[in-house]
């Protein structure tokens, strides 16, 4: 017990966790389609995200639906990278399974991490979930290489590809905009004002016939 307790502290020490708003970490990785660097998804947005393993059913799962979503992705100019701690040869048997029983081939890159480089980067390994495999985090990095948005899900439970899309439209509207999603937002749908900053600000957003206000702090618009 004191044995796994003092792994856990030591794995903490070695990982980094990415902060929002923040650098991605840079990487330099070999994959399934040859040497990625963060800077070859300069101008782009990127999902990175992780699996624990190959040859696994939910990871079997979450790959289908990560290809099924990547003509979405791919009309919101945003790529698909994937990572697990497996080599290069264990992808790409994977991958040719997947084509070859469930019909699906897979189209994006998937880094072979096996000296657990970039998955230490970016804090992807949880050790009270495991500690030789990533957990299934979702990293988006936006055009300019900062970090947006995080999602961690524990081995047992595969994630939901409509929420990975609407994140995604939230933070390209909310970019364009200047405005924020409210709860279960979809696209079409209104949009939030933030705050009134001042009280003359707020004086005018209750006139102002154009917006859906509730109160002062709390209007919604069209967009
Ligand atoms: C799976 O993908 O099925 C899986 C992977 C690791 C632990 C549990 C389930």
């Amino acid at each position: 017990m004191e044995n796994e307790t003092k792994t856990i502290i030591v794995e903490k020490e070695t990982q980094s966790m990415p902060r929002l708003g923040e650098a991605a970490p840079y990487f330099e990785a070999n994959t399934t389609h040859g040497m990625k660097k963060l800077s070859d998804y300069k101008d782009k947005w990127l999902i990175l995200f992780s699996h624990p393993a190959d040859f696994t059913p939910v990871c079997t799962t979450e790959f289908i639906a990560f290809q099924e979503i990547k003509p979405e992705l791919d009309k919101r100019g945003v790529d698909l990278l994937g990572l697990s701690i497996d080599s290069i040869y264990s992808h790409i048997a994977w991958e040719r399974t997947i084509e070859e029983k469930f019909g699906k081939k897979i189209e994006f890159p998937i880094i072979d991490d096996l000296s657990m480089k970039v998955a230490n980067a970016y804090g992807m390994i949880q050790p009270g979930e495991a500690s030789t495999a990533a957990s299934r985090c979702v990293f988006v990095i936006d055009d300019k290489q900062k970090i947006r948005a995080m999602i961690y899900y524990p081995l047992s439970a595969g994630r939901n590809m409509d929420e990975i899309l609407r994140l995604i439209d939230s933070l390209q509207t909310t970019d364009k905009h200047s405005v924020a999603t409210p709860a279960n937002w979809r696209p079409g749908e209104k949009v939030i004002i933030p705050p009134a900053g001042t009280a003359k600000l707020a004086e005018e957003r209750m006139k102002d016939k154009s917006l859906d206000c509730v109160d002062w702090f709390f209007c919604k618009k069209s967009i």
